[in-house]
């Protein structure tokens, strides 16, 4: 056999979404009663398997939130310096925590000014005044909006603050609140040193977002994305993070497998890598990298990508996820696949379950809706938002700035711009994907997640060429 014949004989079958088709089985279950909790990796439960993708157009912390609430998680985009990107991890974990840790706090010998400088800043309406550590007032919004803004907080704060011990529980914290109709409440030790601030909204909020994504504080998850080289952002952001992951487009390289293992000695959190898009891929880098808690799978198939137009290089979304499922049944392990890019529905995040996947991340769909960060345009009477690819020009040039670990090694850009139509809220657009993928779990018979992976049979579609040669050469 010749070489290319032999090529020809050993190539795999490279399949997409709009290669097969999910096929209905015995279903006993209705969709409603379907249970959609999965897991981000290892150590992150989430309760729906949707994920938004570290992109600058997609991800930042409003975005990170809205899908936090609603049972996902973000990953907040590194096209940016390690304090911006800390500071947008900061902004989820502080939303809706139940007791934030990371109190921003006055001193007394500040102004008034200073305080409404502070708030307008941060986005947040009080501060606890603090002196050696210890509190000793508070001042809110209403106490600066009239006040002379050169006088000392001193002299515009209240002093005798209402406060709880470091055991406070929800409901307490809820009864204090209501009782000296309050809407802070710090949190002190028996010395009176500041450990935490309670807001009410925070707590009101607990009993709106059912489904959402928490950590053990009741924090919103979020997760990061990082170079593998950037050894400072990750530990900087490991202290906030519920998971950080490596943001590479090939990650089955050796100076990208051998940076992250070094850096995954260094933190303390789950570590997610991608991407990956073959067996061998993950196997090479499970194997060599201790304690990987996920994987995120698919080369050159996302919305904004041309990297295979360019290059002719890449891996199907749900190939890879077929790819990583194989290479993680050989080794005897459960890791956590996230299916990347080119989701455009419900359908295809099913899809990507039943061939192994945990949950899918999505980029075109969240663009579109009203938190993603993106600029808003009129085309023809109609909303667009911007999406990019984070290998576009555009993008690229951002990051050449600011990351100075990414090499400009490829000279062609591998993404480009598009305008994606507007879409509503992250509300609405995760409510229809719940549906559609409970309603394609409900076809193929699967009550769960894993129901899905074990049971789904899929069928594979004969594509149109196939059909056109088909009927071209009836006629003939
Ligand atoms: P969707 O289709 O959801 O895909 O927008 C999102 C995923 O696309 C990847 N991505 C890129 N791929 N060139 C690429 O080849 C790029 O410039 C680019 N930017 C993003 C990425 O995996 C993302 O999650």
């Amino acid at each position: 056999m010749g070489v290319f014949q032999e090529k020809f004989e050993k190539a795999e079958t490279a399949f997409n979404f709009e290669d097969v088709i999910l096929l209905p089985g015995f279903s006993q279950i209705e969709p409603r009663n379907i249970d959609l909790r999965t897991s981000f990796s290892k150590n992150i439960p989430i309760n729906i398997p949707l994920v938004s993708s570290p992109m600058d157009t997609v991800t930042e912390s409003e975005m990170a939130i809205a899908i936090a609430r609603h049972g996902g998680i973000g990953v907040v985009h590194r096209n940016c310096s390690a304090e911006e990107e800390l500071e947008m991890v900061k902004a989820v974990k502080r939303a809706e925590s139940f007791i934030i840790r990371d109190v921003i706090t006055i001193n007394k010998e500040a102004t008034v000014g200073d305080a409404a400088e502070l708030m307008r800043k941060h986005k947040i309406s009080g501060l606890p005044v603090i002196e050696e550590n210890r509190l000793i007032g508070i001042i809110t919004g209403r106490d600066v909006r009239f006040a002379d803004p050169s006088i000392k907080v001193e002299d515009a704060m209240t002093k005798d603050v209402v406060v709880a011990g470091p055991k406070v529980t929800p409901e307490e914290a809820i009864e204090l609140m209501k009782r000296h109709r309050i809407e802070k409440l710090p949190v002190v030790e028996s010395d009176k040193r500041l450990i935490g601030l309670i807001t009410y909204k925070d707590v009101a909020l607990r009993g709106e977002y059912k489904d959402a994504s928490r950590d053990s504080e009741g924090r919103l998850r979020v997760a990061a994305a990082v170079s593998p080289f950037d050894l400072d952002r990750a530990k900087l952001l490991a202290k906030y993070v519920d998971a950080l992951v490596i943001d590479v487009a090939h990650f089955h390289n050796r100076n990208v497998i051998e940076a992250t293992k070094r850096l995954a000695k260094e933190v303390n959190v789950d570590i997610v890598i991608g991407n990956l898009g073959t067996k061998q891929g993950v196997l090479d880098s499970v194997s060599r990298i201790e304690n990987v808690a996920g994987l995120r799978v698919g080369i050159g198939s996302g919305s904004v990508c041309i990297t295979t137009e360019v290059t002719r290089a890449g891996s199907p979304t749900l190939f890879a996820v077929s790819q990583a499922a194989d290479a993680l049944e050989e080794l005897g392990l459960k890791i956590p696949v996230i299916a990347d890019g080119g989701i455009r529905n419900p359908g295809d995040v099913a899809l990507a379950i039943a061939f192994g996947a945990s949950c899918a991340m999505l980029g075109y769909v969240l663009a579109g809706c009203k938190e993603s960060p993106s600029p808003t345009t009129i085309i023809n009477g109609k909303y667009f938002k911007l999406h990019r690819g984070m290998g576009s020009q555009s993008a690229r040039q951002k990051r050449m700035a600011l990351d100075r670990y990414a090499t400009f090694s490829k000279e062609i850009p591998e993404g480009t711009e598009i305008w994606v139509p507007y879409r509503g809220d992250v509300a609405s657009v995760i409510s229809e994907f719940a549906s559609g993928i409970r309603a394609a779990m409900g076809y193929a018979g699967a009550s769960n997640i894993e129901d899905l992976k074990r049971k789904g049979r899929v069928a594979k579609i004969v594509s149109r060429r196939e059909k056109s040669s088909v009927s071209q050469s009836t006629m003939i």
